[in-house]
C-alpha cells in the first residue's frame, strides 16, 4: 500500500511501460462497462441467456433490435470476454456462468444493474467539469433515470434481503410491524422496500418522504397498482424535518450521506421516533480514510459515483459535501452525536459495499 501511495523516485521505464499497459486495460473496461449497461436496458443480456449459440440475425430478431448495432455491440462483448464467439458458425454465445451476474434475478446479484452508473458518469460529464471550476454543485432532475438505476440498486441490496437478513436485524421489530406500527422511510426514492412491507405487514402504516417528485410519482403509482391503502407517500424536503415522537420505526436506505446536513437530519430522526422505537440504516460501508479503501469493493466506482453525484448533489443544497465515501466511522460518530442509543453495526454477506446500523431512540 505504502508503494502505491508514495513511490515517486527516479524514472521506471519498465513500471512506466506496465502501468500504460494498466491504462489500456482501464479504458477497455470502462468501455465494456457502457456497453454493459446497454446490455442490460435493452434486454439483450436476457435475451442471450436463453439461446444457444446464435448469429447476430437470430440475436437480434429474439430481442426485436437492429442487427446492425448488435452485432457491434456483440464484437464488444466477445473482446471484452462477457460474450463467447464460433468464428466458423459466426455465432455468440452468453455462457451461463456470465449470465449468473448479468441478468434480472441472476443467482449472483445483477452486475449489469450497476454498469448503468458508468454510462451516466458520461452524460453528465460536462455539466460535473463546470462543477470543479465554479465549486457549486448539481441537482437530482440533472442525473437521467437516477431514480430508476438507483431503484434498481436498491431492489437488489435492500428488498431483495429485506426478510431474510435485513429485518432480523432489528430484533423483534417483525412481530411489532405484524401487530401493527407507524413507520418512515426517509429518502425513500420509489419505495420498493417501503411498499413490500406495507404489502407484508397490513395492520401498519407506511409513511415514505423524498425530495423528488418523479421518484415519489412512480412510488404512487406502484401502490395504486397494488391496491395499499396503508402507506403515505409526499414529495417532501427532509431538510428542517420535524415529527416529534411519530413512529416507532424509520429506516434510511442509502439517503444520508448526500443530505444538506446528515447530522441535523439524523437528530430529527431520532427525536421523530417514539420511546423504545429503532432506526435502521442502511449506507456506504467505505472508511472514511482513503487508505483504507485500496481494496474495498468497487471502491474506485464509489468515489467516481461520489465525485458525479453524491458530492455535487450535497453541494447543490448548501450542504456539506461530504461524498459516498464519508465513511462508516463519521456514519457511527454522528449516530452518537444526534442522541442515538445501543446503536449496532452490521455488514450483510449479499450486500458487501453497505454498513447496516440498527439504533434506539
Ligand atoms: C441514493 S437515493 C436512495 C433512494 C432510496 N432510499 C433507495 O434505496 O432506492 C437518495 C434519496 O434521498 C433523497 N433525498 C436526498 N436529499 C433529500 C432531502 N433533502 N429530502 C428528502 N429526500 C432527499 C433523494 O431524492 C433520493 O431518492
Amino acid at each position: 500500500m505504502t508503494a502505491i501511495l508514495e513511490k515517486e523516485h527516479g524514472f521506471d521505464h519498465s513500471a512506466a511501460e506496465a502501468f500504460a499497459g494498466k491504462v489500456g486495460d482501464l479504458l477497455d473496461a470502462g468501455a465494456v462497462a457502457v456497453m454493459m449497461s446497454i446490455g442490460h436496458r435493452t434486454g439483450l443480456f436476457e435475451t442471450m441467456s436463453g439461446m444457444p449459440p446464435s448469429t447476430s440475425g437470430e440475436i437480434a430478431a429474439a430481442a426485436a433490435l437492429s442487427e446492425r448495432y448488435v452485432r457491434e455491440w456483440l464484437a464488444a462483448m466477445v473482446t471484452g470476454r462477457v460474450v463467447t464467439y464460433d468464428p466458423e458458425r459466426r455465432t455468440y454465445r452468453l455462457p451461463p456462468e456470465h449470465a449468473a451476474c448479468l441478468t434480472r434475478n441472476a443467482p449472483l446479484g445483477n452486475l449489469a444493474v450497476y454498469a448503468q452508473h458508468i454510462a451516466i458518469m458520461g452524460a453528465v460529464q460536462d455539466r460535473v467539469q463546470a462543477c470543479f471550476e465554479t465549486g457549486q454543485g448539481t441537482s437530482y432532475g440533472e442525473y437521467p433515470c437516477f431514480h430508476q438505476i438507483m431503484s434498481e440498486d436498491s431492489g437488489q441490496t435492500v428488498t431483495a434481503g429485506l426478510f431474510t437478513s435485513i429485518l432480523p436485524l432489528a430484533e423483534g421489530i417483525e412481530a411489532r410491524l405484524s401487530e401493527g406500527i407507524d413507520v418512515l422511510d426517509a429518502g425513500c426514492g420509489r419505495a420498493s422496500a417501503l411498499i413490500a412491507m406495507a404489502e407484508r405487514f397490513p395492520r401498519s402504516r407506511f409513511t415514505g418522504y423524498d425530495l423528488c417528485q418523479d421518484a415519489i410519482a412512480f412510488a404512487a403509482e406502484t401502490v395504486r397498482e397494488k391496491g395499499l391503502g396503508n402507506i403515505h407517500l409526499e414529495v417532501r424536503d427532509l431538510t428542517g424535518f420535524d415529527e416529534e415522537k411519530r413512529y416507532a420505526f424509520i429506516t434510511s436506505f442509502d439517503a444520508v450521506h448526500d443530505q444538506r446536513d446528515p447530522l441535523e437530519l439524523l437528530r430529527s430522526l431520532r427525536r421523530a421516533l417514539r420511546p423504545g422505537g429503532v432506526y435502521l440504516m442502511q449506507d456506504i460501508g467505505g472508511s472514511a480514510r482513503l487508505e483504507n479503501n485500496l481494496d474495498f469493493p468497487m471502491a474506485s466506482l464509489l468515489y467516481a459515483v461520489s465525485c458525479v453525484h453524491c458530492t455535487p448533489i450535497s453541494l447543490g443544497q448548501g450542504g456539506q459535501g461530504l461524498g459516498t465515501m464519508w465513511g462508516w466511522e463519521t456514519a457511527e460518530q454522528m449516530l452518537g452525536e444526534a442522541g442515538f442509543r445501543e446503536v449496532r453495526r452490521h455488514t450483510l454477506a449479499h450486500d458487501p459495499m453497505n454498513v447496516w446500523f440498527v439504533a434506539g431512540r
